[in-house]
């Protein structure tokens, strides 16, 4: 028996202690905004939080994370989220939309960290976070947004 905390509510379940923790949330939790793509750990399009931490859920055993905090795109919520949000629609960011979340939830991790990242810091933070669509450019300047929103 397995129990997760995710999105502040708990969960109890019968699962293989080696599943991927993308699995569990897609299919076990029905949390599909938490997106499936090369499932090695590569692209960034399963990124949650586990404790804050911007994490790829595909390659992390569900075991692993028994006690810890994990947070989905579902779940993201404060001032750095609405922030991204905003400045997400603003920019029309998003094309076919596949990788976004990940993006987000990358991107929140950034800004919570570093409230005025310049472009290295976005680009090594949002590294190997990968978009077949190209928006990286709108990406970093929704970024840029949102830490603008988030000043004081
Ligand atoms: S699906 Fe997890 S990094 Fe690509
Ligand atoms: S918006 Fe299509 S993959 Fe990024």
């Amino acid at each position: 028996m397995i129990e997760l905390l995710v999105n502040k509510k708990k969960y109890r379940f019968e699962v293989d202690p080696e599943t991927p923790l993308l699995w569990v949330l897609r299919e076990e939790l029905g949390l599909q905004g938490t997106k499936y793509s090369c499932g090695i750990g590569e692209c960034g399009a399963c990124v949650v939080h586990v404790n804050g931490e911007a994490t790829r859920s595909c390659v992390v055993p569900v075991s692993e994370v028994k006690g810890k905090e994990i947070t989905t795109i579902e779940g993201l919520t404060g001032l750095v989220s609405e922030a991204l949000r905003e400045a997400w629609i603003e920019g029309d960011v998003p094309q076919c939309g596949f990788c976004q979340p990940g993006q987000i939830m990358t991107a929140a991790e950034l800004l919570a960290s570093n409230p005025r990242p310049s472009d290295s810091d976005i680009d090594d933070a949002m590294s190997g976070v990968l978009c077949r669509c190209g928006s990286y450019n709108e990406i970093r300047k929704a970024i840029h947004q949102a830490a603008g929103r988030l000043r004081p």
